[in-house]
């Protein structure tokens, strides 16, 4: 039998749109031992003076984290932000409830904005549309983005913050489609709280940008009919409108789930069309993106409720190698979509359904880490559109798809681009042409790859480096085009640029 070939035609005038630096974050809650032991642990010899794991920031930052969504969530929907600002001994110990945990309070929304300065991403903040009140909400966007000289922003002064915070990104709500929600509404009933809410929070700052919740999967039986009555009534108020969806091999069929990509782009496509009806349908000039703020795998079934404790152990997932290829091609969805798909914000940064785990002396990092760590550092200007000639594999939940997802950048002002290929095929090795089409003279940098021969196969303490991104030969430009053979199960990176 033959080697199965693929044609890549890439030309770099044929682009979707800008790729949004914001398609890069990430999204930290108060669940598990995200924020405490993940992001803030004051008694490890790895903090910093203020908490702050010094290793977790590295990696942070070596993930080129553009945004961080806070404080959830779940737990958003039961959250006073009160007891999250002031001095830190008079803060209440509460039972939080979206968790079944002890919440101390001990990290905030200062501490918040300390953290996302201190590893260069805007922070994307989170008002309680559950147990929370419009008022609150206006509150917070007060004490964080007033100038002293007012009660909540000298309140703000009083707690050693004399200067604004200046958050742009708001989150109305966490999920409010959800029947599990604190305060769950229904989608009219969100709409119109969503609306004003939105509407006190510009009034006291109009140049922030404001999320609506959309529905929590692409399963809730009101979906999508929830996103467009609550679209129709909030948005003239609204920037972005919010996606969530956590994928899983739940059949163990690994060939289906390495087709998950068919699954996201359905869903953008979905909304995409919902954000187009409702334009219409409301006769306005005003645009409504999507925000794709929680996306993860998240199906292996580790506990989720901490019986009332302080920092449980909770969904604290492994994640192996067929993992990593799905977090690569949702990457590769983000590029394609770019033209709609603004935000993003993988769920969550460190511990809870993440690609890092800490323990007290160190931290471990999944193959997805790299994945991401490679798309988030080298995707830049545009998205291109890319035309994909692959042969097909067979999957009992999709029918035939094409072995290779694509997906490739170019920045015209550096003349860099980069090419991002998954080979979800199980066992074949595609031999595949990259061909330039637009006659400029281009030449391929640096490659690198990750790959592996068991689907299940994990980093683990003992075995930290069993997958990471490993540098490859660079293939050789050719009159505009270039040979590899991508094996199978395996994400290759190629950058390049105009000579
Ligand atoms: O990220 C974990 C949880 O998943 C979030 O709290 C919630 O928004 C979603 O259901």
């Amino acid at each position: 039998m033959s080697t199965p070939k693929a044609q890549i035609y890439l030309d770099t005038h044929r682009t979707i749109a800008p790729i949004s630096p914001l398609l890069f974050g990430g999204f930290a809650e108060h669940m598990g031992r995200c924020v405490y032991e993940g992001m803030y642990d004051p008694d490890s010899p790895l903090a910093d003076e203020r908490g702050f794991r010094r290793d977790v920031m590295d990696a942070l930052r070596d993930q080129g984290y553009t945004t961080i969504r806070y404080p959830g969530g779940n737990f958003l929907s039961g959250y006073n932000w009160l007891d999250g600002v002031g001095p830190k001994e008079q803060r209440p110990r509460r039972r939080e409830l979206a968790w079944q945990s002890l919440e101390t309070n001990q990290f905030g929304t200062n501490e918040f904005m300390e953290y996302c300065a201190a590893i260069g991403a805007a922070p994307m903040l989170g008002v309680n549309m559950g147990t929370g009140d419009i008022q609150s909400a206006a509150d917070l966007v007060e004490y964080c983005n007033a100038p002293a000289g007012s009660y909540f922003a000298d309140l703000r002064v009083s707690h050693g913050y004399r200067d604004p915070h200046k958050v742009h990104y708001w989150c109305v709500g966490n999920e409010m489609d959800g029947p599990w929600q604190m305060g769950h509404l229904d989608a009219a009933a969100y709409g119109s709280k969503a609306l004003e809410a939105a509407k006190m929070m510009k009034l006291h700052d109009p140049t922030i940008e404001t999320v609506l919740c959309g529905s929590s999967n692409d399963r809730m039986p009101t979906y999508p009919e929830w996103d467009r009555v609550a679209l129709e009534i909030a948005w003239e108020h609204m920037d972005y409108h919010s996606m969530h969806y956590y994928a899983g091999n739940h059949e163990n069929d690994t060939a289906s789930y390495l087709a998950s990509a068919l699954l996201f782009e359905q869903f953008v496509d979905t909304l995409e069309g919902t954000l187009r009806y409702v334009k219409a349908k409301n006769r306005s000039k005003h645009d409504v993106y999507l925000s794709w703020d929680e996306w993860q795998v998240w199906y292996k079934g580790d506990p989720v409720m901490g019986d009332w404790t302080e920092a449980p152990h909770l969904a604290e997932e492994m994640y192996n190698l067929e993992d990593a290829l799905v977090v690569a091609q949702w990457l590769n969805v983000f590029l394609r979509k770019s033209h709609v798909l603004k935000i993003a914000c993988v769920a969550q940064v460190v511990n809870v359904i993440s690609w890092l785990h800490t323990r007290k002396d160190g931290l471990l990092k999944h193959p997805s880490y790299y994945a991401f760590k490679l798309v988030s550092n080298l995707a830049r200007g545009d998205a291109l559109d890319v035309l994909v000639t692959a042969p097909l594999v067979e999957t009992k939940q999709h029918g035939a798809v094409p072995a290779l997802d694509v997906s490739a950048s170019f920045d015209a002002e550096t003349g860099q681009g980069a090419i991002f290929l998954v080979n979800r095929s199980l066992s074949e090795t595609v031999v595949t042409d990259v061909v330039w089409q637009d006659g400029q003279a281009v030449a391929v940098d640096k490659a690198w790859q990750l790959a592996g021969s068991d689907p299940k196969e994990v980093n683990t303490w003992e075995t930290p480096d069993q997958l990471v991104a490993r540098a490859i030969a660079a293939p050789t430009v050719d009159e505009g085009s270039a040979t590899l053979a991508l094996p199978p199960l395996s994400f290759t990176v190629l950058t390049t640029h105009v000579a």
